[in-house]
């Protein structure tokens, strides 16, 4: 027989404990079991990889050694990185010691808050955000601290928030834009009023910038660019977005060597390299995927354009997104909770959307929709969006 635990809880540690399930398994595994379903759930591209990509990679695995990488990642890679930040943002960092290739951008937030946090500090983050962030500050043991980004400011954190939100354990203000859940995207003179505010009060800045290829209608404001900003802000960035590379698992950490030294100690414990396969894609997204992410961002913004003018006609309320490929229109005026909504509009109309509330207290009031789905499929779930506010 084997012996069972008393009480496995005891065993769990506390911050395991302080992180809530996320409901998003229980609803995706609902929609999955419903086959005329159409998600609009899930935040992953619907298209392949670029064949040329796969096909580089397909070469390295008979033409290369693939053994572990250096800690920091292929050298190529991270010369192709800082070349490709040059080129777009003028920003600059040096491949030896400034850029650390990791296991998507996933891994990039374990070796950053677990290198900064100390029990207790506390890092703020707009709400609402990416599911992961404020769990990993958790698992670090730091304390998020959510500022609301409001419809009212175009989802954007007011620099008087976060002025309001520093204490004396703030360490780092996290800035994601184009942001997930919302679409949202950085306007210039109020990313320099929050540099300012990390200046005054010695902050860092985080800003994970893996949308930063996906804009529509305006340059994506690379943050450390910034005047004065590049010291003190540990830029993320990765692959899985802008060219439909999700599953490759490539992302990287820019900052400056002393930081850098911190999150590499972690990396290299726990993963060693990321996987070599797919350093050589993504060298072969930096060298020659532009023309695939361009064709991308085109049928994105076609999608796009639909989306916020049906939900807007179907009287969901929904800011224009400039970014990524969300849209976060507000389903107030329906009188549902986002849950409410999400779970009848997918029991009764077999569309998946996910509830606002998943992104934190931000999220409040809304629900996210994904246009990663072909133009046509997004039609009908529309209608049937449509059909269900009607039926209220
Ligand atoms: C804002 C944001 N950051 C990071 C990630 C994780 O990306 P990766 O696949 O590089 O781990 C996601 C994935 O959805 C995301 O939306």
């Amino acid at each position: 027989m084997i012996p069972k635990l008393s009480d496995t809880n005891k065993f769990i540690a506390d911050r395991i404990h302080r992180v809530p399930p996320s409901g998003l398994h229980r609803f995706f595994g609902i929609a999955a079991s419903m086959p005329q379903v159409i998600s609009l759930g899930v935040g992953e591209p619907d298209f392949p990889t670029p064949p040329p990509i796969t096909q580089a990679a397909y070469h390295a695995i008979y033409e290369k050694p693939i053994g572990y990488t250096a800690n920091s990642g292929l050298m190529e890679l991270r010369e192709g990185i800082a070349k490709h930040l040059t080129d777009l943002y003028e920003v600059s960092y040096d491949p030896k010691n400034e850029i650390l290739v990791t296991v998507g951008v996933s891994e990039g937030f374990k070796c950053v808050f677990q290198a900064l946090c100390n029990p207790g500090d506390e890092i703020i983050v707009p709400s609402p955000c990416f599911v992961a962030y404020e769990p990993e500050i958790i698992f670090a043991d730091g304390v998020p601290v959510p500022v609301i980004c409001d419809a009212k400011h175009d989802f954007e954190p007011q620099a008087a928030d976060i002025r309001a939100a520093v204490t004396e354990r703030t360490k780092a203000v996290f800035l994601g834009f184009p942001n997930n859940p919302t679409g949202a995207v950085l306007t210039r003179e109020n990313a320099i009023e929050i540099v300012k505010i990390a200046e005054e009060h010695d902050l860092l800045i985080i800003s994970d910038e893996i949308y930063d290829r996906l804009n529509y209608g305006s340059d994506h404001l690379c943050v450390p660019a910034l005047p004065g900003a590049r010291g003190r802000t540990i830029l993320m960035g990765g692959f899985s977005k802008d060219y439909a590379m999700t599953g490759w698992r490539v992302g990287y950490i820019c900052a400056v060597p002393e930081l850098l030294e911190a999150f590499s100690k972690i990396h290299q414990y726990a993963v060693m390299s990321a996987p070599t396969i797919s350093q050589f894609a993504a060298l072969a997204a930096l060298e020659i995927g532009e023309p695939f992410v361009q064709d991308m961002k085109a049928e994105y913004d076609r999608r796009r354009k639909l989306v916020v003018s049906t939900l807007n006609d179907i009287g969901l309320d929904c800011f224009e997104p400039r970014g990524a490929f969300y849209a976060f229109p507000s389903i107030r005026r329906t009188g549902l909770t986002s849950d409410e909504f999400s779970e009848r509009l997918l029991v009764e109309q077999e569309v998946a959307v996910i509830s606002g509330t998943s992104f934190g207290v931000g999220g409040t009031g809304h629900v996210r929709v994904a246009y990663c789905k072909s133009y046509e499929q997004i039609e009908i779930a529309l209608e049937r969006i449509g059909k269900f506010v009607a039926s209220l």
